[in-house]
């Protein structure tokens, strides 16, 4: 039995370039934001493998196997068959401050908290390897046909230039900066959002490439100026890149008014992230105009703001 007192966690993410394109093969960048986790804490059972999940009213979740769509069934199927053994007899707490369908991978952190935790009472812990592989495989139930990038900096819990089916490359932080992340409230289904841009691709292939390509071009330039510490230059790749998603389908009239409102209270980039539609947008801010841009996003209707600073 691992020591009960240390709790197994797994952070928010959100992604600062590329979203949708990566989809396309295109490269992304996503970060960890740590001060939001999920987390699983574990004790002994004394009626057999349950899960109690603190958020959903501290639900009891048993296992059940037919659940193939459901996630955390899913998870706990997926590890069982790697580690070759079967569920320990302990209770896990499952909690999150993660907000739920919003772009922030709730639902990747959540599987991927719980799956160290079990994975640590079998005695059987997981690379970071492995573990990635279980939870793009629990990722197919929400997207369908996810990129890997959420799971990926989830797992590895690092800034990561993705580039889908390539091995993993950790992004050099040369010098940190600061993001408010700023929540529409309304929630989005990503691959919602995804299956309309394939659309997209399958009614307008060329002029849809080429702002796929485009995407890809800003996540490049993106990554040279973030490895050089210029950060003055992601505004205008920000700005280029919201432009791009609009014209994919998947911003909305919240989030471009966030984009806005954040830019004219002196933001130095401003774009939305992640499946878009709703969920989060996020402001590059200095350190003089955050208290502005804060109160700009909350006078533009945000519901939720959160500070992270990228290093
Ligand atoms: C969702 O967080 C990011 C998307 O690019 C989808 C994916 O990469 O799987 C929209």
């Amino acid at each position: 039995m691992p020591d009960p007192t240390l709790d197994t966690t797994a952070p928010a993410k959100i992604i600062l370039f590329g979203e949708h394109a990566v989809v396309y093969g295109e490269p992304a960048i996503a970060v960890p934001v740590a001060s939001l986790q999920a987390s699983a804490a574990i004790q002994p059972s004394e009626d057999g493998f349950k899960i109690i999940a603190h958020d959903l009213d501290a639900a009891i979740v048993r296992y059940d196997p037919q659940l193939i769509k459901e996630p955390l069934q899913r998870t706990l199927t997926l590890l069982q068959q790697h580690t070759g053994q079967s569920l320990p007899d302990v209770e896990i707490h499952l909690r999150s401050t993660i907000p739920m369908a919003s772009g922030l991978g709730s639902g990747a952190a959540i599987s991927t908290a719980l799956a160290r935790a079990v994975s640590a009472a079998m005695e059987s812990p997981l690379s970071n390897e492995t573990l990635n592989g279980i939870i793009f495989e629990v990722e197919k139930i929400h997207h369908g046909t996810p990129s890997g990038i959420d799971n990926t900096v989830i797992v590895y819990e690092q800034p990561i230039y993705y580039v889908r089916n390539q091995p993993i490359e950790r992004l050099k932080i040369e010098q940190h900066f600061k993001l408010i992340i700023g929540d529409t409230g309304k929630k989005a289904l990503t691959h919602v959002a995804v299956g309309d841009v394939r659309k997209l691709m399958e009614a307008q292939p060329e002029q849809t490439q080429q702002r796929i390509s485009a995407i890809g071009e800003i996540a490049t330039a993106a990554r040279v100026a973030i490895e050089h510490g210029h950060i003055a230059d992601l505004g205008q790749l920000m700005h280029e890149n919201h432009r791009l998603l609009k014209e994919l389908t998947v911003s909305s009239s919240d989030l471009n008014r966030f984009v806005e409102a954040a830019l004219e209270a002196g933001a130095i980039g401003a774009k939305m992230s992640g499946g878009g539609r709703g969920g989060n947008m996020i402001a590059l801010v200095d350190e003089r105009h955050s208290q502005a841009v804060m109160q700009a996003l909350r006078d533009a209707g945000a519901v939720n703001l959160i500070e992270t600073i990228v290093c």
